[in-house]
């Protein structure tokens, strides 16, 4: 049921301090379902493989694999990397990343990869689900059956799963220590409340929604993490509103698309992380002289992130690995305040299906 919320879609966004807490109580789970320190000691590189929005998940992992482990993360596309050459073999770990279980295109990559003898892991919130019982270790996101075709809480799972995993694999292998673990996880456990707060007071979603529904097309810029959570933004923006959107970092701004820039011209920028959002507020200033109208996602500390945009939106501090899970939720909100807006069936956007079963 929905739970008195209008649609599922919004029901899922409020579940998601649930669905982390939930990961967060139950983390052993996730440690117990890796693989051995001697296993993990064979590893020389990681793939992440998936479709949609759980790539981007994918793509979050890498930041925090990388950054915790040491090891290079290479991240593909299911349905390129099953017909692409790779570089996989016994030493390669393969993590393929599925709501539903049942991707064709990810099935396709996870029989190339144990054709190719890689070590497999999965991380799904079905759990009988085909490629859940494909691989040798396989990860429950225990979010609940997610309705909406629009991913929402299941990405959140994900993105708590591929950061615990990535603490466990860096502690097993000593590439961190124990208080950095410590420390890491204590900020995860304060994400829930953290969500909360973001998703209190909904005005700016829906006037921003407001601005959106007039428009053909737009733009989403961010700089490391933050472009990973702009592709998110801009692909939930388009399955449920028909919005033209398009992500890209924004340095490549001045490599081509600023030529496009005028004053009809409307984008989101994503200025969460302390290491960049300095650098993506010297854009929106930019964009800001071409006239063009920003709606930002930022932090408390960026003054001048909120003078230069039209409306800003502060999410909570957090340290940077944790941004993407709280920069998501204005997106999430905004796609769906905006679908809304424009009247669209928002659990059933036209031409998709919850699950992708033919490539
Ligand atoms: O079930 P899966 O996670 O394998 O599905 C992958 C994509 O089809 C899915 O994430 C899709 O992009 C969503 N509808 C996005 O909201």
């Amino acid at each position: 049921s929905k739970d008195g919320f209008e649609h599922y879609m919004l029901k899922e966004i409020y579940e998601q301090p649930k669905v982390v807490k939930n990961i967060l109580e139950n983390r052993e789970e996730i440690y117990n379902s890796n693989f051995s320190k001697e296993e993990l000691e064979q590893i020389d590189k990681i793939y992440i493989v998936a479709c949609g929005t759980a790539l981007h998940a994918g793509q979050n992992g890498k930041f925090a694999l990388e950054m915790l482990t040491g090891i290079p993360v290479i991240t593909d596309i299911a349905s390129e990397f099953r017909y692409n050459d790779v570089f996989i073999d016994e030493k390669t770990l393969l993590i393929v990343i599925s709501q539903s279980g049942e991707t064709a295109d990810t099935i396709g990559a996870l029989e190339k990869g144990i054709r190719y003898k890689a070590k497999t892991l999965s991380i799904t919130n079905v759990m009988d689900s085909t490629i859940a019982n494909m691989t040798e270790k396989s990860m429950f996101c225990n979010a609940g059956p997610e309705i909406s075709i629009a991913s929402t809480k299941a990405y959140m799972a994900q993105l708590t799963v591929l950061f615990l995993l990535s603490l466990d694999i860096a502690l097993k292998l000593k590439a961190i220590d124990t208080q950095t673990f410590d420390k890491v996880l204590a900020s995860l456990k304060e994400i829930p409340e953290k969500i909360n707060i973001v998703l209190k007071d909904l005005t700016a979603y829906k006037e921003i929604a407001k601005e959106l529904k007039e428009v053909n097309s737009m733009f989403y810029i961010g700089r490391g993490s933050d472009f990973i959570t702009a592709k998110e933004g801009s692909l939930k923006l388009k399955e449920t509103s028909y919005i033209h959107s398009e992500p890209f970092p924004a340095g490549e701004l001045k490599h081509g698309t600023m030529a496009i820039i005028d004053e009809t011209s409307k984008i989101i920028a994503v200025a969460a992380q302390s290491g960049l959002d300095a650098k993506t507020t010297v854009n929106v200033s930019e964009l800001k002289d071409k006239g063009a109208k920003v709606f930002s996602i930022g932090t408390e500390e960026n003054e001048v992130l909120k003078n230069n945009s039209d409306i800003t939106i502060l999410i909570p501090k957090t340290i940077d690995l944790l941004v993407p899970m709280l920069a998501v939720v204005p997106e999430q909100l905004i796609a769906y305040y905006t679908a809304l807006a424009k009247g669209n069936d928002v659990d059933h956007p036209r031409n998709l299906t919850k699950s992708v079963i033919s490539e």
